[in-house]
């Protein structure tokens, strides 16, 4: 791989970088709008646009406003949003029951978007924590323990739901040992073959999150608990692997790495050993990180944003689920 036997002042690796031209040439990777994903949170209501404290620049929508995002997206060529609900708090039980509410506001956006923006493909998040009066991403006992199988069960609904809808992707991003299998046959037996599941398969116990926490309101159901039982342990590598493995096993059609900049040793590795499609997610921890160092420090958003998607796109990573990705799909579109 390496040339060792090149040398100064023959070898002046300077000369490809002279100017804008040549760069442009020996550019090796790039990043299109139709790698980014487009995360929206969406709320009960007709014309809301309420800005999220926690997470700069980013809006908890009703759904006739989503329509109009997703459109814009798509203008944009920005060809996927991921759904998450903002679920008021008399909705919420022990068991997230309105996860699998056929009349859910996710399910009700689903419909809108594709009546209104059918090319569009809707990906919808699988997990009872926006749900649930706990906060957690699955069912708890008195001890407090999550329970997977009986989790597992109500995942199966809410992924059957959200099919029915017409969802064209469900991503289950809870965590639970087999849940894959289960949706893939439960979605088979009820005719959605062509259902897909994008896996968060390698998805770590992260501090990262919490700005997400605030948008979707579940921080204050969540309280001091935390998520170390069933998301990864950021000390380890190993383990992420055997949960991609048993994903794919499974049936996934994607696999998703969260957050991103700091997991790019396992896009690298995992994209280098697995003929399925990698997608990152550029989580909410990064996205406001990245908003308040531009302000404080009176630097350009897009560039330092792009210094990252691009970094995310080198370690391997298809797809790359991005809070920005109408403002940087534009910024992308001017630099041209
Ligand atoms: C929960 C979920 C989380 C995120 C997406 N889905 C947070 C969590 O696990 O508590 C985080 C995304 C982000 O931080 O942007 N199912």
């Amino acid at each position: 791989m390496f040339n060792f036997s090149a040398s100064f002042p023959n070898s002046r690796p300077r000369r490809n970088r002279q100017n804008k031209a040549i760069l442009n040439l020996l550019t090796q990777h790039h990043l299109l709008p139709s790698n980014l994903i487009l995360p929206l949170f969406v709320v009960e209501g007709q014309n809301i646009a309420e800005p999220i404290l926690a997470l700069p620049d980013c809006f908890r929508f009703s759904p006739d406003l989503i329509v109009k995002k997703a459109k814009e997206a798509y203008q944009n060529q920005i060809y996927a949003v991921m759904l998450f609900g903002v679920v008021p708090e008399t909705l919420k039980c022990e068991t997230g029951k309105e996860a699998h509410n056929s009349h859910n506001l996710i399910c009700q956006t689903i419909k809108k978007i594709k009546e209104e923006v059918p090319e569009i493909l809707v990906i919808a998040d699988v997990a009872l924590d926006p749900y649930t009066s706990h906060g957690h991403d699955g069912v708890i006992n008195q001890k407090q323990e999550i329970l997977n199988d009986e989790t597992v069960e109500i995942l199966c609904l809410q992924a059957l739901t959200l099919a029915k809808a017409g969802a064209d992707f469900v991503a289950p991003s809870d965590m639970m040992d087999g849940r894959i299998g289960k949706i893939r046959s439960f979605l088979d037996s009820n005719s959605y073959q062509n259902v897909g599941i994008f896996s968060y398969s390698a998805k770590y116990a992260s501090n990262f999150y919490g700005p997400f926490r605030h948008a979707v309101g579940s921080a204050n159901n969540l309280k001091q608990a935390h998520k170390k039982s069933y998301q990864l342990n950021y000390c380890n590598n190993k383990e992420a692997f055997l949960e991609i493995a048993l994903d794919i096993n499974e049936g996934a059609d994607a696999v998703i790495v969260k957050p991103a900049i700091a997991y790019l040793d396992i896009i690298l590795q995992a994209s280098q050993n697995i003929a399925l499609p990698i997608f990152a997610y550029q989580v909410s921890g990064e996205h406001t990180m990245l908003k308040l160092l531009a302000k404080h420090s009176n630097l350009d958003f897009y560039q330092l944003c792009f210094e990252h998607l691009i970094a995310i796109k080198r370690a391997g990573a298809q797809a790359i689920i991005c809070y920005s990705a109408i403002e940087i799909a534009k910024w992308l579109k001017s630099q041209n």
